[in-house]
């Protein structure tokens, strides 16, 4: 098989500073990407600003022979998300490809959790995703050619105590990034989610040093490169990936029953086993093939 190439691509990574977001950059600027590396440089709760991650990260991709260029903006502000894009546009003429990696953690239960904890998270994972794509899009779709990939995590698929904010951000990604798939659809833009997990400063307190070391940033990586590269022919999919392991995520409903005008209380009782049955259970498309699921039985 040919090596997947990125030659004449130009991409965005955010919060490619350090973690994830850094191992993403090396990998795109060494497939051939010019790679405008975005990073706030701040804490890992997202307070404090710095210059400095985002400038290694472009000095370690020009020592190894590729393009980069520094953007220090943060993605929860609209202005600055422009910023990121005209960063792109201004240093190497285009955009391409944007993945959206940066994000925070205020980890709280919930009965603890203050508006800030809450509104922070959101901001810089939902809303930043959506500003950078939004001031992104326009780009790509007159290149009639795109390549965003998201991130998401099993926080926001499947739940974690202690992470309501992360957790809704999260999911609420995921839910963004299938629209914007729909939409982009005809415009080449292809839009998918990872939900990569790796060791890096949001992991290192919480794993156990021997799990950490299987999990390292550059075993998440390639499967963002295949995601931003022609090969990838998939839109509006989840991936989850770490340690070399690979799979689909997927929203699935189950074969379920129709009880027409006979649906009551008790019927509902009666069926809920077949209701719970995940046997035969199918992902849809979009949201109305889910639709006619339930029109099909309510019409017939
Ligand atoms: P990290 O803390 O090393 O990387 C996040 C980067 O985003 C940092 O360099 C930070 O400075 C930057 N950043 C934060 N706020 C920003 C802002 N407003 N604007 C621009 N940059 C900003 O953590 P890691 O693990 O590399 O996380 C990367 C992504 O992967 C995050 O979205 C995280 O939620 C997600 N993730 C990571 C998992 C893991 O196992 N490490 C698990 C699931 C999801």
């Amino acid at each position: 098989m040919t090596d997947i190439r990125l030659d004449d691509r130009v991409a965005i990574v955010t919060g490619a500073g350090g973690g994830l977001g850094r191992a993403h950059a090396l990998l795109l600027a060494s497939r051939g990407a010019k790679v405008v590396v975005n990073d706030l440089g701040g804490s890992v709760d997202g307070s404090g600003a710095s210059t400095r991650a985002a400038d290694a990260v472009v000095a370690e991709i020009e020592a190894a022979g590729g393009r980069a260029a520094a953007s220090y903006d943060s993605v929860d502000e609209p202005e600055a998300a422009a910023s990121i894009v005209k960063t792109a546009i201004d240093a190497f003429g285009k955009l391409d490809i944007v993945v959206n990696n940066a994000g925070i953690l205020r980890d709280v239960s919930f009965l603890k959790m203050d508006q800030a904890a809450w509104d922070s998270v959101i901001r810089v994972h939902l809303t930043g995703t959506m500003l950078v794509s939004k001031a992104a899009w326009p780009h790509l779709r007159d290149n009639g050619w795109g390549r965003v990939v998201n991130t998401t995590s099993a926080a926001g698929l499947y739940g974690n105590f202690g992470q309501a904010n992360y957790s809704a951000a999260k999911m609420g990604i995921v839910g963004l990034s299938k629209t914007l798939a729909h939409e982009g659809a005809k415009y080449g833009i292809k839009v998918n989610v990872i939900a990569p997990v790796a060791k890096s400063r949001m992991t290192e307190t919480i794993l156990p040093p021997p799990v950490l070391e299987t999990i390292r940033p550059e075993a998440v990586s390639p499967v963002v490169a295949y995601l931003c590269s022609d090969r990838c022919e998939e839109t509006a999919q989840v991936y989850a990936v770490g340690g070399g392991y690979v799979a689909r995520v997927a929203v699935v409903e189950a074969i379920g029953t129709q009880l027409g005008d006979g649906l009551t209380p008790e019927r509902v009782a009666e069926s809920w086993g077949q209701i719970n049955d995940l046997g035969g259970a199918r992902p849809f498309d979009n949201a109305m093939e889910a639709a006619q699921q339930a029109l099909k039985g309510a019409m017939s």
